[in-house]
């Protein structure tokens, strides 16, 4: 049934030019990007520093998208509220970081906004089994949380597999995203162990032609 449907891609802006980060965007989004993805990182939860609410605030303001706002933050449950005042549509973090994962899930989900879990590489599939009939997505991360640019971890895609088989046999519509790594030649392999979404940085922005890239990513 997913396989029918178009793969939506979703570029990160963390390889965006962040001295015009509204052109950027709308330079990726009329190139036919679906979503926005934006990476938000604390500097504890991994070890990196991106960008914060302001800049969501922002540019949401100025920018018309699907903002799918991925959280790499300790304490992911503290900031949901304000993630959605600031525009994000999505919003997903780590099971791996300290918040009680159902209380987060429907803090997402009241403050009207479309909840989903991430997965480590480490973290295996059955990490999530319990809450999957509460979430509206699950993103594989398919590289070391943390920075953009690196290579896709290929060891990643049975539990891809995994889900999608989960996925069908419970009977559950929640999207599957996978994030890091991500080009023309990896994102084949995504589609075919079922993700739906499919995050590329540097392979969209990094591209001398957009429009391409995206559609190469999308298949
Ligand atoms: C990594 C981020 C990714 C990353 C993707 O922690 O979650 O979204 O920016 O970048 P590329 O596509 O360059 O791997
Ligand atoms: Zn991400």
């Amino acid at each position: 049934m997913h396989n029918e449907k178009q793969t939506l891609v979703a570029p990160s802006i963390l390889a965006a030019d962040f001295a015009d980060l509204g052109r950027d965007c709308r330079r990726i989004l009329d190139a036919g990007a679906d979503w926005l993805h934006i990476d938000i990182m604390d500097g504890d939860f991994v070890p990196n520093i991106s960008l914060g609410i302001p800049v969501l605030q922002c540019l949401h303001k100025a920018v018309d998208a699907v903002y799918d706002v991925h959280l790499m933050i300790r304490r992911p449950l503290d900031y949901i509220k304000q993630f959605a005042a600031a525009g994000a549509d999505w919003i997903t973090f780590h099971v791996e970081a300290d918040s009680d994962v159902p209380a987060t899930l429907e803090a997402i989900h009241a403050a009207g906004c479309k909840a989903g879990l991430v997965l480590k590489p480490a973290t295996p599939a059955a990490a999530v089994s319990q809450w999957l009939d509460k979430t509206d997505l699950v993103l594989v991360m398919t590289v070391e949380p943390g920075f953009g640019g690196q290579s896709f971890m290929a060891d990643q895609l049975p539990k891809i597999e995994q889900l999608a088989a989960e996925r069908a046999a419970r009977g559950l519509d929640f999207l599957i995203e996978v994030d890091g790594g991500v080009n023309a030649a990896t994102a084949a392999h995504c589609r075919a162990a079922g993700a739906d979404v499919l995050v590329a940085g540097s392979a969209v922005f990094g591209a001398a032609d957009a429009a391409a890239a995206v559609e190469a990513v999308r298949g």
